[in-house]
């Protein structure tokens, strides 16, 4: 079998051809399917949960289903609605808000989409943060955000430096243990007391919703800030793509502290009425292939990470389970191999479709429909509504078949709407009317996209976005560090994989010891993915005569490739 070209199985999908539902495309007839075209007012809450606990038909159906190993429970849309009304009157009775940042740090649970779903309903902005985060990581997101309320638990309360925070007015703590509710607001027992009816914030499709934290080359994590029109986008993709139709189950594996864990693990399900499974715990083959044939998952959303261990893990192992359920695979955050395409043919007879987004963008825009041809190692082409196209640094459309920035035109519903704090920055995305991704990209004559590279130093390792600069700065906070220089080091399985050039102040000798120390020293106060995995030390790090470290030499020195223009380096 031709593996360069895969076309499409048989199939009855929501959108059949791609050329049709591009054609004469327009975003404000998707709009009239939401309470806006009526009122001229939204809320995504509403739209993905109130909506169907009002709909005699749907109310009883299960909207979430989550499984963690110490957990279980099904949760239907009326159920979950009434949850997030209790949550939203805790909240108001402590004053939260219309565009209040209140913050979620704290693992998937049930509590946890509640309470997100509670912010939204208030009209105020949710910021979730990864679970793993440690201590700089969450000040830093707390800090720039100015969020007035915490939601998070007493076991990560200590990564939490309340005391330092000015605008952190509120910490609620959900858990079972004693709790000091003379400082804390205790979840558990104020939400038990609350109404179950709430009446909704009413807010325009330009207010503010969500914000995600990311990283660039340079600087702190950049708030990315989204408004409740990114909704559109998701219930739009949610049917053509990811094709979701009534009686899917479907199971989107990312995080809620990362994009993909919002927009495709909360609102393109809940927004299209499907039965959402929610997955605690960590990963192993294993347990994921149980959640698959446990839930009878039909439809699935993953990252090629997870499925480059599938892949190690064996061809034995998927015998042993049963997913004649599964119909429809996706996969974001990454280059997608086409060695893992061709596996999943071969092993499970479905092909994996990929997708190409970003934090900035909210929502997917370049898409492998199912109704259309995959041709493995591309990302696939543009969703209706977008264009995109391969410009120069001056933005001008490139030919076919030369690489560039890839870029989209300004001006989609899911599109960011600021960077929180920093108007300079989101100036800086967009050039002759094009928003410019960063990433590097070709088009072919057909119109799809390939994926090269990054053009800037962001890492993606296991398809999380790292900042080098991050790293270097709490590098440079360990004792022994002079100066450090991180670069992203290719990886069969992660991608990437972080590696660190690290110099080394008087006194200090390099042993295993000490560069065990400096890699915990990250792990404890980022987090455990920003930890590098290589840790090399050497005499200097490369810096132009500005004083900015030359990250590029660096990875050419690791590559063992040419040095390129080295005009700038200092002396
Ligand atoms: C990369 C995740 C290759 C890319 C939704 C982008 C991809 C960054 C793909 C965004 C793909 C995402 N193929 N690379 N299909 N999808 N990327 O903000 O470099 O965490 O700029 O958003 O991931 O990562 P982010």
């Amino acid at each position: 079998m031709d593996m360069t070209k895969i076309p499409a199985r048989q199939g009855v999908y929501n959108v059949e051809s791609y050329e049709k539902v591009r054609e004469g495309f327009d975003w404000n007839e998707i709009k009239k399917e939401f309470s806006w075209y009526e009122t001229g007012k939204i809320n995504a809450a509403y739209e993905a949960i109130d909506k169907h606990a009002k709909n005699p038909m749907m109310k009883d159906k299960t909207a979430l289903i989550y499984s963690a190993p110490d957990r279980e429970e099904s949760i239907t849309f009326e159920q979950l609605s009434k949850r997030s009304n209790q949550v939203a009157n805790v909240l108001k009775k402590y004053n939260v808000a219309k565009g209040d940042r209140v913050f979620l740090f704290m693992p998937r649970s049930p509590e946890f989409y509640a309470s997100f779903f509670a912010i939204l309903k208030i009209g105020a902005i949710a910021g979730p943060l990864f679970e793993a985060f440690m201590e700089q990581a969450v000040r830093d997101r707390l800090e720039d955000s100015e969020a007035t309320m915490l939601i998070t638990t007493p076991g990560l309360l200590e990564r939490v430096p309340v005391d330092e925070l000015p605008a952190l007015k509120q910490v609620v703590l959900v858990g079972d243990g004693e709790i000091d509710t003379e400082r804390y607001i205790h979840f558990n027992k104020e939400v038990a007391d609350a109404s179950e009816s709430f009446d909704i914030e009413w807010v325009d499709l330009e207010d503010g919703m969500l914000i995600h934290y990311t990283s660039g080359s340079t600087g702190k994590p950049k708030g990315v800030y989204h408004v409740h029109n990114a909704m559109i986008q998701h219930y739009a993709t949610g049917k053509w793509v990811i094709d979701l139709k009534e009686d899917d189950v479907y199971w989107c594996t990312a995080d809620p502290g990362w994009v993909t864990g919002t927009s495709y693990g909360i609102f393109a399900p809940w927004l299209n009425g499907v039965t959402n499974v929610i997955r605690g715990g960590r990963f192993t083959p294993e347990s994921w292939y149980e959640t698959l044939e446990k839930n009878k998952v039909t439809v699935w959303y993953t990252a090629p990470t997870a499925l480059r261990k599938f892949v190690s893990a064996g061809e034995e192992l998927v015998k042993q389970y049963d997913f004649s359920h599964l119909r429809h695979i996706m996969s974001v955050g990454e280059p997608l191999n086409p060695e893992v395409i061709t596996w999943a043919q071969r092993v499970l007879n479905l092909r994996i479709h990929d997708t190409w987004w970003m934090t900035e963008t909210g929502a997917m825009l370049i898409v492998n429909l199912p109704c259309m041809e995959v041709r493995p190692g591309s990302m696939g082409k543009p969703i209706p509504g977008i264009e995109a196209a391969i410009v120069d640094n001056e933005g001008n459309e490139l030919p076919p078949n030369q690489m560039g920035n890839l870029a989209i035109r300004k001006g989609w519903p899911s599109m960011m709407r600021a960077i929180w704090n920093n108007p300079g920055k989101y100036e800086s995305y967009f050039i002759n009317g094009w928003y410019v991704s960063g990433d590097s990209a070709y088009m072919d004559e057909d119109g799809y996209f390939w994926f090269q590279g990054r053009l800037d130093d962001v890492i993606n390792t296991s398809g999380e976005r790292v900042g080098p600069f991050e790293v270097e700065s709490k590098l440079i906070e360990h004792e022994a560090v002079g100066e450090a220089g991180v670069i992203g080091k290719p990886d069969p399985e992660r991608g990437e994989i972080i590696k660190a050039f690290i110099t080394l102040n008087p006194g200090y000798e390099a042993t295993d010891e000490l560069l065990e120390d400096i890699r915990l020293f990250v792990k404890k106060g980022l987090s455990a993915h920003a930890a590098p995995r290589e840790i090399e030390i050497t005499e200097s790090i490369p810096k132009t005569r500005s004083g900015k470290i030359m990250r590029r030499l660096l990875k050419s020195w690791e590559l063992g490739l040419p040095t390129g223009d080295t005009s700038t380096l200092e002396e």
